[in-house]
């Protein structure tokens, strides 16, 4: 066990994009535990986006209030289990649980979910059959009203929810179009997740791109992006069309609303033409369907039906720049940090 715990703070909060110098790894002492508890050891962090809103005070809100400076940075981890006062984990189980950016956390067990290490790799429970899978999972399956031969577009389509998501749509025989941000992303979306076309959102002719690829129009658009992205799918939406609003990460990064013209009118114009049903997403509402899920998810990996992959940062002191990567699509993949062997 190594002497001290280290953990990743904060030395201030981020304006705009955050920077390296944002972050700190102090020292803090390896807690004790008391019953009900155990102590992890944490193996992969996580790297999500409501990480983000976490570190900005003009962000806080209910679910994610703002982390004091000096504090580690909340996120969800993979812990091996070292010691245990709860009576359904023993050293050496595999657990994930909210033990933020640190190598050590004091947990209490009964908020824990055991991790199946025969499922998928230890990482992957961060990501495809992790919170991110699940609310992919709960979009496609709960929400989207998919039928086979609709055009389900996803952003983020290489992420830990959008790669799910897209993929759970061709499962089903829609056509998936997904967005990423590369020619080397988008053939992987591709070739290997077996999206039917990926688009590049930074190419000037996006908006072409969108339209020669949804030939038959949208049906289902899994929203991740925000900004041009969401308003180009929306010019392409079918009448009756579903807009699932999982996430804005174009605008994490703002703090202030963006320059130009109020579009409200023209949103509310185009849901009302298109008779559109705007559906929200926050995965919280959905965690009793973990069991399915992982049963379904975990067997379509196992199969190897559905493709989980990580984009791997190694370091606790790399983490803060794992965040800057993800934020700006320099991730392939869902983003974690491995700061311990397995
Ligand atoms: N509602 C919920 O309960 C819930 C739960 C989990 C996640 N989410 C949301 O789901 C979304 C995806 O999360 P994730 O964990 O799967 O992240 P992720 O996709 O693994 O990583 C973020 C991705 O966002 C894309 N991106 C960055 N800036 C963008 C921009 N300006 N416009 C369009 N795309 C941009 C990048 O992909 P490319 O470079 O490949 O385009 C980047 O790789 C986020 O908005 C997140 O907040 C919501």
């Amino acid at each position: 066990m190594n002497a001290s715990n280290r953990q990743m703070t904060l030395r201030r909060y981020p304006e705009g994009m955050p920077q390296e110098s944002d972050f700190q790894v102090i020292s803090g002492a390896i807690p004790d535990i008391a019953d009900g508890q155990v102590l992890g050891r944490a193996i992969y962090l996580t790297v999500d986006p409501y990480i983000r809103v976490h570190i900005s005070p003009s962000m806080s809100i209910g679910y994610a209030p703002t982390t004091p400076l000096g504090a580690p940075i909340p996120g969800e981890a993979v812990l091996r289990v070292e010691r245990s006062k709860h009576p359904d984990f023993r050293e050496g189980d595999y657990v994930a649980g909210f033990s933020g950016w640190q190598d050590y956390a004091a947990l209490q067990g009964d908020a824990l979910r055991k991790v199946d290490k025969r499922l998928a790799p230890l990482s992957a429970h961060l990501g495809a059959l992790g919170m991110p899978g699940l609310t992919a999972y709960a979009g496609m399956t709960k929400l989207s009203e998919a039928e086979a031969g609709q055009t389900v577009f996803v952003s983020a389509a290489l992420g830990g929810v959008g790669a799910v998501a897209g993929q759970l749509a061709r499962i089903k025989g829609c056509r998936a179009v997904g967005v990423s941000s590369s020619a080397e992303k988008c053939s992987y979306a591709v070739e290997t997740l077996g999206y039917d076309a990926c688009l590049d959102r930074t190419k000037q002719d996006f908006a072409e791109q969108v339209a020669a690829a949804c030939p038959n129009g949208i049906d289902v658009n899994f929203e991740n992006a925000g900004g041009p992205v969401f308003w180009t799918a929306m010019q392409n939406m079918n009448a009756y069309g579903r807009v699932i609003v999982c996430g804005l990460i174009a605008v994490y990064n703002e703090d202030a609303p963006p320059a130009g013209p109020d579009l409200s009118q023209d949103l509310l114009r185009a849901i009302a033409l298109k008779r559109l049903v705007v559906k929200g997403l926050m995965v919280a509402d959905f965690w009793s369907l973990r069991p399915q899920f992982l049963e379904e998810v975990g067997g379509m990996i196992k199969d190897g039906r559905l493709h989980s992959k990580e984009h791997i940062v190694v370091g606790i002191e790399n983490a803060g720049v794992a965040m800057m990567e993800m934020l700006s699509g320099r991730n392939f993949g869902k983003t974690v940090v491995r700061i311990a062997d397995d």
